[in-house]
Order: C-alpha cells, then structure tokens, then sequence
C-alpha cells in the first residue's frame, strides 16, 4: 500500500515539529517542499526509515542527534554527541554580545562546543575577531567544521579554560560553561549529551568561579564579561562577579523570565 507524505505529516505519535524535521531529513525536501508536495509517494525505504527514526525519538534521543544538525540563529549546526545541542536561550547570550561589542572588537568564546556562539557572532558581525577554545579535540574538530560549512573565520585553540591563552587579552569574554550541579536530577534526562558540557561534576559553580577569577589577566580594561549559568544561579554568579572586581554588575533574564545570563565590565 503506498504512503503519502501527508499520512506522516498527520501522525499524532510525535511532536510536529520533530516530525516535520524527521521528514525533511529523510526526503531531503525544504520546509516549503515538504507541506506542497504532501502528495509525494515514499518510497519502501523511506517509511522503514521514518519507522525507525520515530522508534528513537521515542526513547528518548534527541532529535538533533538523529538528524544530525541543530537550528541555531537560523543557520544549521552540525552536532554529534561530543557537542552539547545549542539551546534557543544561548541565542539571547549571543545577542547581548552583539551589543556590547564594538567595532573589530576581539572576542573570545570559553567552551565553544558546535561553535554556534562563536560563529554566529562572526557571520552577524564580521568585523569582530573571534577566538573560541573548548577542553576536548572531538568536540573541537566538529566546531572547525561547522566553522567552515559556515564560512566563518574563527581562531580554535584547545584549551583549558585559559591555559593556553598565554598573555592574550581581548574587549569581550563570552561562556556558556557546564553549570548543572553534579546531583542535579536533569542530568539523567539529557544522558545522550556529553556530561563535561553539561555539568562541573561539583556544586555547578566550579567553572564559572574558574573562568571568573582569571578574567582579569584577559580582559582589556572596560572588557566585559558575559556567563550563561542556570535560572536558580543568578544570585551566586553575581556575587562571585563582584569579589573578583568587575562593575556593573548584572543579571538579564531569559524567553522565559528567568535569570540566565550575568554580566560585567573589568576596570
Ligand atoms: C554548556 S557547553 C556549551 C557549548 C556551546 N558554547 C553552546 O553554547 O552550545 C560547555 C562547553 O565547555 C566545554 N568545556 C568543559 N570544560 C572545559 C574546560 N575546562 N576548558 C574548556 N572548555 C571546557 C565543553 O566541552 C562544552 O563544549
């Protein structure tokens, strides 16, 4: 019996949108194409792969995972299960660095994972230069590779933290570290992502201490310095910023009107 698209786009058994992405990615259609042609025959393949792709997003692995990518900013990243899946909230983080930063700006990007943060600062201001570290190789080489899918010019360097940075100092320090505490519940849920993007494995706070405590050596004076951490954490963050120095001190909420991102300025 032949199955038409429309059959699969009415389905009930996932949520539309992941079904919708599940069926672009197995018939290669654009979005556009998908909804106009829902006239189109699927082949025997395509339905035993539709079956199968259904089956794991039922258990529980993410879509992104599946289908291989993530929409982040309007633009596809390519992400593997060594890279933490974009998350629309770091959207917000990237978008409060576009209007910190001045003109050639040099920015560096702590924990840069697929990159999303670092290369979209790039391509929607092309005029910044952009330095991007992460701890891992793995997850490193998937970040050169959607740098360059992408055609952003970005500096890579594995790093921890700012280890390898030596003496280099910039106008804008940009993270979003691991910040899940290491008995935090959420853990459990998010097992197909990689654990050292996702928590310190200590209080949640390890990282961001880290990263806070040395920005001094690599900020330009009247740097700022931008951290996403998790909604309950906007009061820690702030203290923590303020030991170490920095002014101006302050918390914007996300989409969702919960603190998530803290920032401020070097003297
Ligand atoms: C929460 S993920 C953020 C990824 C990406 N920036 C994003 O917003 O989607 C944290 C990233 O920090 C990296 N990381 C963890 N520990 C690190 C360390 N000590 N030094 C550098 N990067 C580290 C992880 O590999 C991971 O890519």
């Amino acid at each position: 019996m032949s199955l038409f698209l429309r059959d699969l786009l009415r389905q009930n058994i996932i949520d539309r949108t992941d079904n919708r992405v599940l069926l672009i990615h197995i018939t290669g259609f654009s979005h556009a194409r998908l909804l106009a042609y829902d006239d189109y025959v699927l082949t025997q393949l395509q339905v035993e792969t539709y079956h199968q792709l259904v089956q794991r997003v039922q258990n529980g692995e993410p879509l992104a995972y599946i289908v291989g990518y993530k929409e982040f900013y309007s633009r596809q990243f390519k992400v593997t299960p060594d890279t933490l899946i974009p998350r629309p909230e770091t959207e917000l983080l990237v978008e409060q660095v576009l209007a910190k930063a001045q003109h050639a700006a040099k920015v560096l990007d702590l924990g840069t994972g697929s990159a999303c943060i670092a290369i979209t600062l790039k391509l929607e201001r092309p005029d910044l230069f952009i330095t991007a570290v992460d701890k891992f190789a793995d997850t490193l080489q998937i970040a050169q590779q959607n740098a360059d899918n992408l055609h952003a010019e970005i500096e890579f360097i594995s790093s921890d933290w700012y280890s390898s940075l030596g003496k280099q100092q910039f106008d804008i320090i940009v993270s979003n570290p691991p910040y899940i505490e290491a008995n935090d519940e959420h853990l459990t849920a998010l097992s197909y992502e990689p654990q050292s993007a996702l928590t310190d494995f200590s209080d949640g706070l390890s990282c961001i201490r880290e990263i806070v405590r040395l920005s001094h050596e690599h900020l330009l004076p009247n740097g700022w310095l931008l951290i996403e951490h998790g909604y309950d954490q906007g009061e820690s963050v702030r203290e923590i910023f303020t030991k170490n120095g920095l002014n101006n001190v302050v918390t914007i909420r996300d989409y969702a009107d919960l603190e998530r991102i803290t920032i401020g300025m070097s003297n």
